[in-house]
């Protein structure tokens, strides 16, 4: 069982990171695997609204949202990690998470994996960016563990990160949380336990 951990930052090694790297340690000590995977720091477009992808099942603009998607195919469980931006995910991951969700939802990519969002603020803001983050699994049909509190740290480095220890405590619960239902998911797989078929799309696109 692999889950794949997108630090959203420009930071590679920043706050974000260091709130991401406590989840992993922790889904490792529970025998999960991981891979952090940075967006980097390069301009990342946002959606064009083309329709391509609903063609060719990945975006028509070939850059870290393709290579990202491509190796979700084949994880279990994630974990997006945002900086907070004006009291919301930063840009940057914003037109990432457009883009990977739009085109992988037409090969299911996410579809009924686990998730969940985790957000580092200096000071305000991180429960709104929570909020943004949590949208994209919901309407994805994804499963999202919780932990004892919102997922958030508190700091503008590393090293205020690693101060805030209702922070950290806050990351290794929701690991152990993950590694949980990832554990179930497989069990339930293993007693022919499915998931549920989707019903045909029905798109109401106004309301008469
Ligand atoms: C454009 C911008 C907007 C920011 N807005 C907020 C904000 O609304 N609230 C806050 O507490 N910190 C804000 N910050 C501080 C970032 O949240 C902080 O630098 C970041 O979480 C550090 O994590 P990183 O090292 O992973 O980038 C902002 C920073 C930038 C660059």
């Amino acid at each position: 069982m692999k889950v794949i951990l997108v630090n959203g930052s420009a930071h590679k090694e920043g706050a974000t990171y260091t709130a991401l790297c406590e989840v992993e340690k922790t889904l490792r000590e529970e025998g999960i695997e991981t891979e952090i995977f940075h967006i980097g720091n390069k301009a990342i477009n946002g959606c064009q609204s083309c329709g391509g992808c609903a063609k060719l099942h990945r975006c028509v603009i070939n850059d870290c949202v393709n290579e990202f998607v491509d190796k979700a195919r084949e994880a279990d469980g994630f974990v997006f990690g945002s900086p907070v931006y004006y009291a919301a995910i930063n840009g940057a991951l914003s037109a990432f998470m457009d883009r990977a969700f739009y085109s992988g939802s037409y090969t299911a990519v996410f579809k009924h994996k686990v998730a969940a969002g985790v957000v580092n603020a200096r000071r305000g803001g991180n429960s709104a960016a929570f909020d943004e983050l949590n949208k994209y699994f919901f309407i994805s049909q994804m499963v999202v563990p919780a932990s004892s509190y919102w997922n958030m740290t508190h700091g503008y480095t590393p090293d205020d990160v690693r101060q805030d220890l209702e922070g950290l405590r806050t990351m290794r619960i929701l690991a152990r949380n993950i590694a949980w239902v990832l554990k179930c998911r497989e069990a339930a797989e293993a007693a022919g336990i499915h998931p549920p078929v989707t019903e045909p799309l029905v798109l109401t696109n106004f309301v008469r």
